[in-house]
Order: C-alpha cells, then sequence, then structure tokens
C-alpha cells in the first residue's frame, strides 16, 4: 500500500501554460483512437511522415519466390534497415527472432495458389493470432474488378470491423487482374473504395500518368507497391516520383530483395522515402554502399 501519510499538495500546475493539443501527422486519420495511432506511428515515421515496408509475404500464394527461398539468410540481414516488415505468421514466427523491434505488417488474407483464381481469398488469420503476435497492421487483398471482388471487400470491410474493436489498423492492398488496365481512373477506383469502405491505408500501383489523381482523391495515407523487378535507378526513379506525387512511402518487396545488393538498396530507398533524396543522387548512395 501506498505511505498515504505524507501527502503533500500539489504545486505544479503550470496554470500559465495551456496544455498542447497535437493533431495527428498522418493524413486522414486524426480521428482514430489512441492505440490505432501509436501502431501507425509505428509503421510510419513521424519526423517524415512516411514508411518504407519490405514486402516479402509473397510466399502465400506463391511459394519460395526468387529472393525468399532462404529467408533467414536474405532477409532477416536486412530487415532491421525497413520501418516495417510485411509477412505471413508462418514466417514470422518460423524465422524472425522475437527480439526484432520494426513493426510488423501481418498478411491476414489468402487461401489460394498461383494455380488457381487468385481472387478467391478468405480471412485466414483470427484477429487474436495478430493481437498474440504484437502487430501493427494487418493487411487484405483486395481485388476490385476481380471475379471474387465482392467477397474480397467484404474480407477488408470484416478485417477493419475486427481490427477496430482492439485498435489494430488495416492495410487494403490493391491487386489488379491480369486483364485491368493499371491506370489512374482504374486505381482512383479501388482505392477509394477501399478508403470509403474503411481502410486505414492503401498498397496500390504507381501509375505515370495522373498518379498524383490517385493520392489527392484518397482520403488516407497510400504506399506504393514496387511490382516486378526493375534496375534498381529505375526503381528508385519511381519510389521517387511516388512520393513526390503524395504517397506516404513504398511497400517494396522484389525490388529490394532481388537486387544484386538488397542492403544497399533498401538505404537508397529510406534516402528517397524519408530525405527526399534525388533518384540519381540515392542512386550514388546504392553504388557506394554495395561496393565498400
Ligand atoms: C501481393 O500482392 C503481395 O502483397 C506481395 O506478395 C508483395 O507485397 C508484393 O511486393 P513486390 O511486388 O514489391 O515484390
Amino acid at each position: 500500500m501506498p505511505d498515504v501519510d505524507d501527502i503533500k499538495e500539489g504545486k505544479r500546475y503550470f496554470t500559465d501554460t495551456p496544455q498542447q493539443t497535437e493533431g495527428f501527422f498522418l493524413k486522414g486519420s486524426n480521428a482514430l483512437d489512441w492505440g490505432m495511432k501509436n501502431r501507425l506511428a509505428r509503421i510510419f515515421n513521424p519526423k517524415s511522415g512516411r514508411t518504407v515496408m519490405l514486402a516479402v509475404d509473397h510466399g502465400y500464394f506463391q511459394g519460395p519466390t526468387t529472393g525468399l527461398e532462404r529467408m533467414d539468410l536474405t532477409i532477416l540481414p536486412i530487415a532491421p534497415y525497413a520501418d516495417t516488415l510485411m509477412l505471413t505468421r508462418g514466417i514470422l514466427r518460423s524465422i524472425v527472432p522475437p527480439s526484432f523491434s520494426q513493426s510488423i505488417v501481418l498478411r491476414v488474407s489468402g487461401g489460394t495458389s498461383i494455380l488457381k483464381e487468385l481472387s478467391n481469398e478468405e480471412l485466414a488469420v483470427d484477429i487474436e493470432d495478430s493481437i498474440r503476435l504484437n502487430v501493427c497492421a494487418m493487411a487484405v487483398q483486395v481485388f476490385i474488378g476481380g471475379e471474387y471482388e465482392r467477397q474480397s471487400i467484404i474480407n477488408m470491410t470484416r478485417m477493419v470491423d475486427m481490427g477496430t474493436r482492439y485498435g489494430i489498423p488495416t492495410l487494403a492492398v490493391t491487386a489488379v487482374g491480369k486483364d485491368m488496365a493499371r491506370d489512374a481512373r482504374y486505381f482512383r477506383l479501388a482505392t477509394r473504395i477501399c478508403a470509403e469502405l474503411g481502410a486505414h491505408y492503401i498498397k496500390t500501383y504507381y501509375v505515370e500518368d495522373g498518379f498524383e489523381t490517385v493520392t489527392a482523391s484518397c482520403p488516407v495515407p497510400i504506399v506504393m507497391a514496387g511490382g516486378k523487378k526493375l534496375p534498381e535507378l529505375d526503381a528508385l526513379t519511381m519510389a521517387y516520383r511516388a512520393v513526390q506525387g503524395g504517397a506516404s512511402g513504398v511497400d517494396m518487396g522484389r525490388n529490394i530483395f532481388q537486387s544484386e545488393s538488397p542492403i544497399a538498396m533498401i538505404q537508397a530507398v529510406k534516402a528517397v522515402v524519408h530525405d527526399n533524396e534525388t533518384p540519381e543522387k540515392a542512386f550514388d548512395l546504392y553504388n557506394a554502399i554495395k561496393n565498400k
């Protein structure tokens, strides 16, 4: 029991200093609850307002992707450079040590493989497991225009409802079917639907023409998806244009872990995202670290 005999009258009220009420730094997120904001602030750097997420969840539908065959050897050395690691619970539990202190975004939709229709996903992780794993967000694939469009949207809204109950944000990942146009019009549609239905932030592809209209019409943060492997300077240029066009960071996989020097590439991407470094300067940095 605390000592109640020696209670002194408090004096430090600072009555002439009003309490500051900070606005939250992230677009469209000010009305969220404390736990939700705290998790988002572990994904997005509060200083730059942006994130570099390292996506290594490819195995959930395509098995041991090039660069992810031995994630203990290839991903663990670069993971500490990322702001966030996006992966499945299987890899988290089997490969990542619990002392890993970067934030985790957990892939929670699944149930399909590259051998069949990819949009036929369900929620594949219980909210209780996300809580148990102490994750900062849950990622659900949304297939706008896909065969199982409705089902994938409802997967997302169910996750938003469950995550809201426990303060865990939902990341909607917009997947583009093979026969769909990858243009600003499509991405405005896909991202806006996800945001309207409650996603806390959205992963989508970069398009040369009109990307800024995608970020402008989406009321919550957008992170740029990496896509297939490009030459390093091209990937850095794409990341640069995306953040200058209003993206709140990137969620890149193959363009980092399939790079000739993943450890140099992730640091170059960070320079572009957090320090507004130009692609050319970031590429110099990439070469300098690679050749060390
Ligand atoms: C698919 O849509 C998944 O989210 C991926 O497995 C992953 O995030 C893709 O990353 P990247 O295209 O940058 O390799």
